[in-house]
Formats: C-alpha cells, structure tokens, sequence
C-alpha cells in the first residue's frame, strides 16, 4: 500500500511512471469491487457448529428493483472526470478502436452504442468497418494496425463474426494489453485462477458483480447460478462469482431439471438468451435476480413492432425474489459502463 501512495504521489506532481493492475485499481475510485487478488484469501475451512436455520419469508417478498441505468450514469460521471484529469495532466486521452465485420443490424447497433458512449465521455473512438466477405487476413491487419497505435488503448472486435471466419484465431491477435472485452484466452484464463489478476474482465460479468456489490448484497459463501456458459458472459460471470468466493453452479441448455437447481440459488445470473425462461417457481424466495437476456420479442404495439424482455419472468419475480435488475435498464447500460472504465484503465496503465 506504501509503494501504491508514493506513486500516487508521483502521479500527483506529473512524474511518468508505470502501475500494474491493482494500482490502477487502487487510484481509480470509479468502481467498488475491490481488485481481484486481494480476494484470494486462504482456504481454511471452518466446519459449522450450528448450520444456519433457513430464513423464513412470510408473506409477501419486497423485491427492490437495482437499477443499471442510474449506477452506469454515476461510473460514466466519473469516467468524465477521470478523463479530463488525464487529459490536463498528461495530455492524452484513451482511445478505443472497434472492428464491425458486415451489417448484422444489432452489432451496427450495439457498435452505435459504444461510440456514442466514448464521445460522451470523451474517450476517442475508431470505427474499423470491414465488408461481411472480408478475409481473416483482412481483419488481422487492421487488428495489428490498432495493437501498435499509442493513441489506441482498448480494441475490440464486434462479435458475433460471419461464419467463415476463425473467431478464436481473431480474437488472439488483439494485444492482451489492449484486450478491453477480457475475450483473450490468457485474460481468461488469469481470471480463472486464484492469485492471478486478469489485465481485463469481460464487460457484463464485471457489470453484474458492480451491480451486485452495489446492492449490498453479499456473493461470498452464497449460492450462485448462472444459466447460460457462453464465452463472452456466462463463463467468465461463473468464474469471476467464484474468485468472490461464491458456490457456484452453471446451468446450460443439457442441464437436468434446471428449475430445481436454480431454486437452490441465493444469486441468479440468467444468460441464454430465452424469453422469460425463469418463471416466479424457479426462485428461492429472497433471492437476487441479475439478468442479462436482452430478447426482442413481438410487440404491435411499440414503435418498432418489437421490445426487449429478458430470460427471467420480470412480473413473476416481483414478490418473489428480493431485488432484480430490469430489462432494459438493467444489465446493457453496465455493460457500456465497464468498456469505458477497461479503457481507462488501459489507457492508464501506459500513459501515466
Ligand atoms: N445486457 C448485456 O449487456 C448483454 C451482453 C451480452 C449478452 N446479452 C444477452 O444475454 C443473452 C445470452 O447471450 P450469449 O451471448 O451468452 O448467448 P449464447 O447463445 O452464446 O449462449 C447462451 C447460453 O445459454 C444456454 N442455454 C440456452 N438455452 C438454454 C435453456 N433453455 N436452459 C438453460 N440454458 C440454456 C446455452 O447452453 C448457452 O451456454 C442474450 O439474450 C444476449 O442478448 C446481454
């Protein structure tokens, strides 16, 4: 901690040094979940002497509603202000680059979205839009052109990519130092191990945790399921619930009896993306619903003919589970939110 001050305190008088992760962590006040190996505590095991009663809910459960949009918009607050400290200080500001191969209409969206996002936070973007025919070898190039760019910091390639491409091999060439979405196999694999410090966590699992965190709610020693084991979410949400010393189960479309083992959960993350999968009898009473479905199903009556729903019954889960995150304005605005602070961080990590 002393090493941390002396550097904030170089930082302070505009001296150029390098931070690792946890000091980056430790002098951004941006995020409350603490760094990760300062979790990796011993695993002693102390045997209960008198197993805790189960709790009993009478009545009706208050379930509060946490709410995404409200905690993504105060991160984004000081985000702004972060940047525009770095920018007075040292004279840069971070820099993302974003590859879009084709014209899938929610990744253009999606893509929208996060360039919006860094001009109101005043992080540079750069849009690499690429045709859906493109050659891996096309995408490489363009991958290599932003991992030697010092005015980039973060660069993330929109997935889901076409068909005819190797995501696994595309996803390697991003720099791991500049690996803002936590998708590179070694950014993963450090977040499966104890005592390792990933350089980047993926976006929405590190939104849900802050969510979680922010709720007061407690993740270690309880139970935690999360439906759904893709790469870009369920995974690494299983994993990081774990470094906070959660027991966690994963549920996925092979799963026996699903509703039984959710029903067990003091904790559910839900991310198939099925349309109210999770009805009300799936959850615990008490339990605390983050979930990240975002489904567009028919609806005449919006606008657009359609609206979002998530993977958990919303109207179900009311009086049952004792806070839940809405769809939308739930999980997607954090989503956005951990982007900008990877790339912060990023940025920090080599400008200061
Ligand atoms: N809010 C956000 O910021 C955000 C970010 C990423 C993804 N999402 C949403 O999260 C959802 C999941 O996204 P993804 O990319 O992980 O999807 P995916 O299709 O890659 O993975 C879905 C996972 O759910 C499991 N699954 C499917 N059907 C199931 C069932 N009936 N029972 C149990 N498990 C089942 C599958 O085994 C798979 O592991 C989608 O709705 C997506 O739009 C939201």
């Amino acid at each position: 901690m002393l090493l941390i001050a002396r550097k904030a305190l170089a930082l302070a008088h505009n001296k150029t040094i390098r931070l690792t992760t946890r000091e980056v962590h430790c002098l951004s006040s941006i995020l409350v979940s603490p760094p990760l190996v300062s979790l990796d505590l011993p695993e002693n095991w102390v045997p209960y002497s008198h197993p805790p009663s189960p709790v009993a809910f009478e009545g009706e459960q208050k379930t509060v509603v946490i709410d995404g949009k409200a905690i993504a918009e105060d991160i984004r607050t000081k985000i702004v202000s972060e940047v525009w400290k770095m920018k007075n200080d040292v004279g840069k500001v971070p820099g993302l680059a974003v590859v879009l191969v084709g014209e899938q209409r929610d990744s253009q969206t999606y893509v929208r979205n996060k360039i919006k996002a860094c001009e109101e936070t005043g992080i540079k973007s750069v849009l690499a839009e690429l045709p859906e025919d493109c050659t891996e070898g096309e995408i490489i190039t363009v991958l290599k052109k932003f991992n030697e760019d010092t005015s980039i910091h973060g660069v993330l390639v929109q997935l889901p990519l076409p068909q005819h491409l190797d995501e696994a091999k595309i996803l390697n060439m991003v720099s791991l130092e500049k690996d803002v979405d936590g998708f590179h196999p070694l950014n993963m694999g450090n977040l499966a191990m104890r005592g390792r410090e990933p350089l980047f966590v993926s976006c929405t699992p590190k939104g849900c945790v802050e969510l979680l965190i922010r709720a007061g709610v407690e993740l270690a020693g309880k139970n935690a399921v999360v439906i759904g084991r893709s790469n870009i979410v369920g995974l690494p949400m299983s994993l990081l619930l774990q470094r906070y010393d959660a027991t966690v189960s994963t549920v996925h479309a092979f799963s026996k009896d699903p509703e039984h083992i959710t029903r067990e959960a003091d904790i559910v993350v839900a991310a198939a993306g099925v349309p109210n999968l999770v009805r009300g009898s799936w959850l615990k009473p008490g339990a605390v619903v983050i979930d990240v479905g975002t489904c567009p199903v028919e609806d005449s009556s919006c606008e657009q003919g359609y609206r979002l729903v998530g993977d958990v019954c919303y109207e179900e889960a009311l009086g049952v589970a004792s806070a839940i995150t809405p769809v939308p304005g739930g999980v997607g605005p954090m989503t956005i939110a951990m982007l900008l602070c990877n790339t912060l961080d990023a940025a920090k990590r080599t400008s200061l």
